[in-house]
């Protein structure tokens, strides 16, 4: 059995996890796990400050490792390595991680596996479903990414799809801030547009029926600025309509790409939109129509999460990868290298 410490900081969650990769179901995969948002230190300015998340990182990351190892029970001599995200992210914290688990690899003399944060996301199905096989298809939506992708095995990865504008999340956060609902914006988008009339708004589709297989979200935020402007809608109902556009977007999209790809054993959808219960439904919808089960992980794995990272590391360990201790870290790095750039693309590291 191989345990792993894995430590995220790239964004605005300070994340440990002790993961056993011989567990048979998820609750026993995951030996440990802390997670600490900064959601109230950044709800002043209506998003992510990159400097209050590194310097809460520093205060809080190192306490936590210690904390994770004693809820498990363990030391960090039972450790086979240190996962740590090193990119893409807020440089910043993605360093005080990366550097965090230099030093507890080589203090402990441990094998460090640097972490491709898109990469926990992309396997963190794997972790929840223990029978999802490669290949799959894979729909990424969190807040700085809106990608669709072909996961063929580890490390091999196709993309089909990206924005050329913004992530699918930032949309929600977007719509949010309008809507003055506050940071982080998505689950109060969610919740509220479970009180209004998804008819109500006339909101554009952009892209959809055009065969493009990109993803665009910039005109929708506009037009969702005009309808609350024009001061005649209630808030519900263009958090609704809005929610509805979006969805619809992403289905359209998503069924393109369903299209595209080679023979695949599943739908997937992760990263911190898949928390939505209403885009989980109408995949499932698009997933049963297409012969396919949809595996979305739990919502609190589909946040970042420390578990998720652990898990890549426990699959890359398994592979016989490892890290030398001068890994770079880095505020961009695509999982699919060989991806032709799209059009305008603004896409967030
Ligand atoms: O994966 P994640 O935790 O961080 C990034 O790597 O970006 O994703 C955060 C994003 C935010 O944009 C947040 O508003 C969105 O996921 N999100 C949601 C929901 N929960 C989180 N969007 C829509 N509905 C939700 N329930
Ligand atoms: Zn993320």
């Amino acid at each position: 059995m191989a345990l792993i410490l894995g430590i995220e900081s790239s964004c605005d969650e300070t994340a440990a996890a002790v993961i056993d990769s011989n567990g048979e179901t998820l609750a026993a995969r995951i030996v440990a796990q802390r997670i600490a948002s900064q959601d109230e230190m950044h709800r002043p300015y209506g998003g992510v400050v990159p400097e209050i998340a590194a310097r809460a990182h520093v205060e809080v990351l190192g306490p936590m490792i210690g904390q994770v190892l004693a809820d498990a029970g363990l030391t960090l001599d039972d450790m086979d390595a240190i996962a740590a995200t090193a990119g893409p992210g807020l440089i910043g914290g993605v360093m005080v991680g990366l550097v965090t688990g230099k030093a507890l690899a080589m203090a402990a003399d441990k094998p460090l596996i640097a972490i491709n944060h898109l990469e926990g996301h992309a396997l963190s199905p794997r972790l929840a479903e223990p029978s999802l096989a490669y290949p799959y298809l894979l729909l990424l939506v969190s807040g700085g990414h809106c990608q669709i992708l072909e996961v063929r095995g580890l490390g091999d990865y196709r993309r089909l799809a990206t924005t050329i504008d913004d992530a699918l999340g930032e949309a929600f956060d977007k719509t949010a801030k309008i809507l003055g609902l506050g940071y982080p914006g998505g689950p109060a988008v969610e919740r509220l547009a479970r009180e209004g009339d998804a008819k109500a708004v006339p909101l554009p589709r952009p892209l959809v029926g055009s065969g493009e297989p990109h993803f665009s979200f910039a005109g929708l935020k506009s037009a969702v600025m005009r309808a609350k402007q024009a001061g005649t809608h209630r808030n519900a109902d263009i958090a609704a309509s809005f929610q509805q556009a979006a969805l619809d977007c992403v289905i359209d999209r998503t069924r393109i790409a369903l299209g595209a790809c080679g023979p695949v054993t599943a739908l997937v959808v992760a990263g911190g939109v898949a928390a939505n219960a209403a885009l989980r439904g109408a995949l499932e919808e698009l997933a049963s129509g297409a012969g396919l089960p949809l595996i979305a992980p739990p919502p609190k794995l589909c946040t970042d999460n420390a578990a998720m990272i652990g898990w890549a590391g426990a699959e890359r360990l398994a592979m016989g990868y490892s890290d030398a201790l001068d890994v770079a870290a880095r505020p961009r790095w695509p999982l699919d290298a060989n991806a032709a750039p799209v059009r305008g693309a603004g896409v967030k590291g």
